[in-house]
């Protein structure tokens, strides 16, 4: 008698690790139970997946959802509902919020308000303070943590860890990866004058300078290996970085953005003005071609959203007073199903960047890849699909994107997490039922009951 499944997937394209093909998905207990052709097998429910593909759910490891503190940017529950409308299956909260994550409290408190109203799986990481460096080898540790963040350059919020003591204790200390907004506070300092009042956004990029970016990058890459540390170094902007980092790769992981691959200096700026804002800077279209080298290169590991949500009105003030950040993490499979369409990375990379990497990088348990065993986490795509990014689509707080009006051909039409439909065709499915997301590395620690 065969097996009864939960759910059967049949007859789309599924992107497998190793290779692309016709293939029925067949799920049991929110996990993925067979791969292959599935014909003779009862299900609770079929999905007819003809003419569509089947990607694992994006893993976006770099999200500002505002809560707590900032709820009228954004919360857990309008955030994840922009993650399942976008094809993310998991989400990864940086820690600037308010208050900050610095610590066991916080973090609890950020799982607890997760609880029935995320609708995609989640992890919280925690943030470095000069103050909190004796605790951050039992934090990192903390089940859900993907691990320590350091904001090198100040940003959004008050995060900032920028001498090198510091740097060098904390390096000296971590046992996980840790990841770090690299762009070097001493030189943002003394070329802030460049952006008096009054200034344009188009001299954001001219102020928080390639050089500032180069110059943390390599400081903490310099730092970590030789501490014996593992960096994932975020939102790379810039052509020079690339070079460094695949001199590192050692020891560093590498992530870059949408926006960074999609928008260009002075064009953006003056279409945009401070919408575009953002840290590290949308730069001219040499680093643009230089960050794409990096991607083709496969020095780039991970592409995360960095979803930084921030209202019309607040991102209306004049610049410099306008806050930094532009809102993506419903816009990252589109607009990158576009690059792929216009053929400038295959669709086996994508995946790779957004779904198989994130799993390495972290160590993500039983996420990342079609596999039998792993969570079925999927997004459903239709590669021939042109839609326009549309404000009523959009889930985010923000209500906003610099990529309205923007056509993409790929599209993402369902979404699951662990077999569950979390959105189909722009509407969301069911109650939040998002969980913390699992890393091998505190696996002990989740033994504990810790
Ligand atoms: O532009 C940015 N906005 N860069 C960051 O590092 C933080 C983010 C935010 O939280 O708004």
């Amino acid at each position: 008698m065969p097996e009864t499944y939960d759910l059967l997937i049949k007859g789309g394209r599924a992107v497998l690790p190793g290779g692309t093909m016709t293939c029925d998905i067949a799920v049991k207990d929110g996990r993925i139970a067979e791969l292959g052709e599935i014909s003779d097998h009862a299900a609770g429910e079929v999905i007819d997946a003809t003419g569509l593909t089947v990607l694992p759910g994006v893993i976006d490891s770099q999200v500002h959802f505002r809560e707590p503190g900032m709820e009228h940017k954004e919360d857990l529950k309008t955030g994840t509902a922009a993650a399942a409308l976008g094809g993310v299956t998991s989400i990864f909260e940086m820690p600037n919020t308010k208050p900050p994550t610095i610590d066991a409290a916080a973090l609890n408190d950020k799982f607890d308000r997760a609880r029935g109203r995320a609708r995609v799986d989640h992890a919280f990481f925690v943030g470095a303070t000069a103050d909190n460096v004796e605790q951050l080898t039992e934090l990192e540790r903390l089940p859900g943590v993907p691990g320590i963040k350091i904001f090198m350059g100040a940003s959004t919020g008050s995060l900032l860890v920028d001498e090198e003591e510091v740097l060098d204790q904390i390096t000296k200390r971590l046992t996980r990866r840790f990841s770090v907004h690299a762009e070097d506070e001493a030189r943002l300092r003394e070329r802030r004058h460049l952006v008096a009042d009054g200034a344009e956004p188009e001299m954001h990029p001219k102020w928080r300078d390639a050089q500032a970016a180069v110059q943390a990058t390599q400081q903490i890459c310099r730092l970590a290996r030789a501490n014996g540390a593992r960096v994932h170094v975020l939102h790379i902007s810039t052509a020079e970085e690339m070079a460094v980092l695949a001199d590192y790769k050692d020891v560093a992981t590498v992530e870059t953005t949408p926006q960074h691959l999609t928008l260009a200096a002075p064009d953006c700026y003056r279409t945009h003005g401070s919408h575009v804002q953002m840290n590290p800077p949308i730069r001219d279209a040499r680093h643009r071609a230089g960050v794409w080298a990096g991607v083709s290169q496969r020095i780039v590991d991970v592409l995360g959203s960095d979803h930084a949500p921030h209202t019309a009105e607040e991102k209306d003030k004049p610049y410099p007073t306008s806050p930094s950040g532009i809102p993506g993490v419903q816009t990252l499979l589109p607009l990158m199903l576009d690059h792929v369409d216009q053929g400038r990375l295959s669709l086996e990379h994508l995946v790779e960047l957004t779904s198989a990497g994130p799993a390495r990088v972290f160590n993500v348990m039983r996420k990342g890849r079609i596999a039998v065993g792993y969570d079925a986490d999927l997004a459903l795509v239709d590669l021939h699909a042109r839609r326009e990014i549309t404000r009523d689509w959009l889930a985010s707080k923000a209500g906003w994107s610099p990529f309205e009006g923007t056509a993409c051909t790929g599209w993402p039409v369902m979404t699951l997490v662990r077999g569950q439909t979390v959105a189909r065709e722009g509407e969301l499915i069911g109650e939040p039922q998002g969980k913390p997301v699992g890393f091998l590395e505190t696996l002990r620690e989740s033994k504990a009951g810790r």
